[in-house]
């Protein structure tokens, strides 16, 4: 694969893989291994075409990160520092936004099922938008309003009936969807009207969202018409003009080669463009454009690396490269079967080997295979693998199967390098375990395994 690819990334004089300047074998020796590495000047890059874009092509937007991709402390700072607003979907990623301090102003709280205590939570640290997913939500939160004793600023969530073309798991547009009001049937127009009328709610806009991994653009050009003919419709019918428009995420990055992916800057102006020539058309003012990308900020900044442990071979068949990650730290090949871009990070420009090598983690479960086919030199017990493009949702949807450690991530930049997040401990493992104290007092008098002994 081309190693150039994002700057970034390029090969040492010892044919070793450089990440944000940084040798990957020298931070597997360092840091261990499962090895998320972040590239912060990959992550600054993609935040600025946003804006930049979004600045050249309209005339107010906003950008804001989509937090469900990756959130720790250290991204929280670094879309900040870039000026970009946040988008969390839970109180967790809320509560991780507003102690590693980011302005809550420009925060926007997402979610299908937000609980009291979330929205009590969001309504008294003042975030910026609440994003009410559906009817019911109004009224909780307008109680949730009334308690704090101050308004809160909403966006209504639309489902415009749009079906992308990406996995089923990860499109929301439609109308047979769990997210969002649907604009079919009047109902999302009810919504506005019950809004608009609300003494707690200050209703600011709207919202869509119509998938994620989205590589044709041609979806969201049906999604601004059917936004944009709502805007107008509910502006007549409330006599309200939505001072925001948010058309949410989802551009696809390019896994593979052979994928052919639009870049940030194209999304934005297509985007743009059409809310323009729509509200000219429909005599409206325009309203300030909101997107709200995750994965195409992240993605590609992100790399794993792995140590190569046992080399197993069935001849004839299949040979088998354990590495010692796999499903629990990307749960998405399994999910989704995503598939990767990958090397030998110690081994770049090396022999290729015969023929393609299966790599399978060391999880519990045969579809824990990462790579089906990974080409290149010879894998060895102790080489290290580099798979690409696990920046977004990889760490977010980590899970601990197996009882598993979760791994650390290391944030790069032009040869620096330093720990964002720790490695998981054993002890971290077991530090929300509880006996119950009735299995206390059974086992704490030693009658475990007792009566089974022989005399
Ligand atoms: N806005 C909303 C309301 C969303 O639901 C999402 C993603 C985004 C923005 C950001 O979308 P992005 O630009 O990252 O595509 N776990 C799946 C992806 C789930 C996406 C959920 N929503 C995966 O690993 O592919």
């Amino acid at each position: 694969m081309p190693l150039d690819e994002g700057r970034t990334v390029s090969a040492s004089n010892e044919g070793h893989l450089l990440i944000g300047g940084c040798d990957a074998v020298e931070l597997a020796r360092r840091y261990g291994t499962p090895l998320y590495v972040l590239d912060e000047g990959r992550v600054r890059e993609a935040m600025r075409a946003y804006r930049r874009a979004m600045e050249e092509s309209y005339p107010k937007g906003r950008v804001l990160y989509a937090g469900k991709a990756l959130l720790t402390a250290a991204m929280c700072r670094i879309a900040a520092e870039e000026g970009l607003g946040l988008d969390v979907v839970s109180g967790g990623e809320l509560y991780t936004a507003l102690t590693a301090q980011f302005p809550p102003e420009r925060i926007y709280f997402h979610g299908n099922n937000k609980s009291d205590e979330e929205l009590d939570m969001a309504v008294q640290a003042g975030v910026g938008r609440i994003v009410v997913d559906n009817e019911g939500e109004l009224e909780r939160l307008e109680r949730a309003a009334q308690r704090a004793g101050r308004p809160a600023d909403v966006l209504l969530r639309i489902t415009p009936g749009v079906a992308a073309d990406t996995h089923s798991y990860v499109r929301t547009g439609q109308l047979d969807s769990k997210f969002g009001i649907p604009m079919a049937r009047g109902q999302a127009l009810a919504a506005a009207k019950r809004a608009a009328a609300s003494p707690w709610l200050r209703l600011r806009g709207y919202h869509s969202h119509i998938g994620s991994q989205i590589t044709d653009l041609s979806p969201y050009d049906a999604a601004v018409d059917l936004m944009v003919r709502f805007l107008a419709e509910a502006q007549r019918e409330t006599g309200v003009a939505a001072q925001q428009l948010n058309m949410g995420g989802g551009l696809g990055i390019r896994y593979l080669d052979e994928q052919d992916v639009p870049a940030p800057d194209a999304f934005v102006r297509r985007i743009a463009r059409r809310v323009l020539a729509r509200v000219e058309e429909a005599g409206l003012p325009a309203p300030e454009l909101l997107l709200e990308p995750g994965r195409s900020i992240v993605g590609p900044a992100g790399v794993t690396l792995y140590t190569v442990g046992f080399v197993k071979r069935i001849p004839g068949v299949r040979t088998y490269v354990m590495i010692d990650g796999g499903m629990g730290d990307n749960p998405r090949v399994a999910l989704y079967r995503t598939r990767h871009r990958a090397v030998l990070a110690n081994k770049l420009g090396a022999a290729p080997a015969a023929g393609p090598v299966a790599v399978a983690g060391k999880y519990c479960e045969s579809g824990d295979v990462l790579i089906e086919e990974l080409h290149g030199p010879e894998p060895e017990p102790g080489d290290v693998l580099a798979v690409f493009d696990t920046g977004a949702y990889n760490f977010s949807m980590a899970s601990n199967y197996n009882r598993i450690p979760r791994p650390a991530m290391v944030l790069v930049h032009q040869g620096r390098h330093e720990l964002m997040v720790r490695r998981e401990t054993y002890a971290d493992l077991v530090a929300r375990d509880v006996v119950p104290s009735w299995l206390a007092a059974a086992t704490g008098g030693g009658a475990a395994g007792g009566s089974t002994k022989p005399e």
